[in-house]
């Protein structure tokens, strides 16, 4: 039997152009899905999954994403002297989750380069890591904890796909696929970034939840610039593919939602609100209201 993950990587380097001019001064997963950034709802996903360690792959200037993390031992206290002790249950939480570790990637040079930075973090009984990208959120969280029991029975590389409308599949790693008795896993053949509508093997699209074998680090090594220019996880796992490593996916049928323009994220933070006991309902009336008046 294959062992579960225990380390998760989370990339978090990206300059985040879609969101300016907020991102010239606060990182992007940092941003409040109604009062917790990004970052940790992506944290508590994977510490769900089972993950005990989380390798945050930042770049210069982002520190305070790692920042978040760290005990905050005088604020604890003067909210516990204030008898706040619901805040400081919400302060506590973030660090309680999981061990944080940084990786450092200097340059954009692309997503499978991000990964790739991380290596050095790994540890010997790493077989295998999960890598979260904090723009997306996938719900309900549970997809990875699938994609390790698909890993137990398969091996090697299990990823996360969404059935996405062909017109918008342009903006994503594409599956080329085969079905396997699971209606939601299938078997991977191929694999290709950012593909135009008519040259998509498929409508079956990465979405931002992979459990690498450790092979991947390798292919990393001997990928060149792809899509965009850019190093790219796609291509490092299509050439494992190539190599005969067994790639499956996850088809994940519930919701996501991606954090990383102010569109979706505008999105997620009112269907965050929405099922909020505190600010649910009367933003629900103020919704239907405000709608009403056009
Ligand atoms: C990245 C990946 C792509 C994946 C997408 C999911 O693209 O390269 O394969 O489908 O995330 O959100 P990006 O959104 O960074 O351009």
């Amino acid at each position: 039997m294959t062992p579960p993950f225990t380390t998760a990587i989370v990339p978090a380097a990206g300059l985040g152009t879609r969101f300016l001019p907020t991102t010239k001064a606060v990182p992007k997963e940092l941003f409040p899905v109604v009062d917790t950034p990004g970052i940790e709802l992506v944290a508590a996903e994977a510490a769900e999954a089972g993950a005990t360690r989380l390798v945050i792959v930042t770049s210069p200037g982002k520190d305070a994403v790692v920042e978040y993390f760290r005990p905050q031992p005088e604020l604890e206290e003067m909210l516990q002297r204030r008898g706040k002790s619901a805040l400081v249950d919400a302060v506590r939480r973030a660090q309680g989750l999981i061990r944080v570790e940084t990786a450092v990637q200097e340059q954009a040079l692309g997503l499978g380069h991000a990964v790739g930075c991380a290596e050095g973090n790994l540890r010997g009984d790493d077989e295998a890591v999960a890598v979260l990208l904090p723009d997306d959120l996938v719900l309900p969280t549970g997809v990875l904890i699938k994609m390790a029991r698909v890993r137990e029975e398969q091996g090697g590389t299990v990823l996360c796909a969404f059935d996405i409308p062909r017109e918008q599949i342009s903006a994503y790693g594409v599956f080329d696929v085969e079905d396997t008795a699971d209606p939601d896993v299938k078997r991977v053949h191929g694999m290709v970034e950012k593909p135009s509508p008519e040259r998509a093997p498929s409508t079956y699209a990465a979405a931002g939840r992979y459990l690498l074998d450790r092979a991947i680090f390798d292919a990393l090594k001997r990928i060149t610039p792809g899509a965009g220019g850019e190093l790219q996880l796609t291509d490092a796992v299509a050439l494992l593919i190539s190599e005969g490593h067994p790639v499956h996916v996850v088809v994940h049928r519930g919701g996501r939602h991606d954090l990383g323009n102010p569109g979706g994220f505008l999105r997620a933070a009112v269907d965050f609100a929405l099922q909020h006991p505190e600010y649910g309902p009367e933003l629900r009336e103020w919704l239907r209201d405000r709608i009403a008046d056009g």
